[in-house]
């Protein structure tokens, strides 16, 4: 389709959540990784981060911005899942591109301590304040952070595939639903980067 984001690859978008969702979502990412005691990145980093996948509220999210989504990349999207991360100090995104599941992923802003930290896509460094998002092309293009210098800085990811492209048959991320605990299945298999 002329104009999606199969022609311009990535965009960010100021405002992606409102003030309130912006407030709620960093409250419950602050308080789950507060109480965390069983939910680690032990892939992507040496900082053991608090991650989640598929939790209900942030699966919520995916739900609910199914249709700014889809304004924004000028496509009909089917949700995959969802994700969210806790970085600390000396956190890092390694350059990568993403797995099928994540054809059309969005990076969500929702809290920090303000230590500036961009992410990079195609090259591109992206800033974001809370509530900002950026949409890209997670199988096509490269993206990464520099090692994090400051103390913390929440994001959760939304991904989604087209539901007319070539991996459209990815939908729930081949889950039986959004309502499936992905993690306690016995073949869960968690992407290698987000
Ligand atoms: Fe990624």
């Amino acid at each position: 389709m002329l104009g999606s984001i199969k022609d311009f690859k990535y965009k960010l978008v100021k405002n992606f959540l409102t003030k309130e969702e912006t407030e709620l979502l960093k409250q419950f990412t602050i308080l789950f990784h507060q109480r965390n005691d069983s939910t680690f990145d032990t892939k992507q980093s040496i900082t053991m981060d608090t991650m989640n996948y598929g939790n209900p509220a942030t699966d919520a999210l995916l739900l609910t911005k199914l249709k700014k989504m889809e304004e924004e990349t000028k496509l009909k999207l089917n949700p995959t899942y969802s994700f969210w991360r806790m970085y600390t100090k000396f956190a890092d995104l390694k350059k990568h591109k993403d797995r099928p599941s994540c054809e059309i992923s969005c990076t969500v802003m929702v809290g920090s301590d303000n230590t500036p930290w961009p992410i990079y896509i195609d090259g591109t460094p992206i800033e974001m304040k809370p509530g900002d998002a950026a949409i890209y092309l997670g199988c096509d293009v490269e993206h990464w952070r520099e090692e994090f210098q400051g103390d913390w800085h929440s994001q959760i990811f939304l991904h989604y595939v087209d539901a007319n492209g070539p991996f459209k048959d990815y939908q729930n991320d081949q889950r039986q639903s959004t309502e499936t605990d992905f993690d306690n299945r016995a073949d869960a298999k968690l992407p290698d980067r987000i």
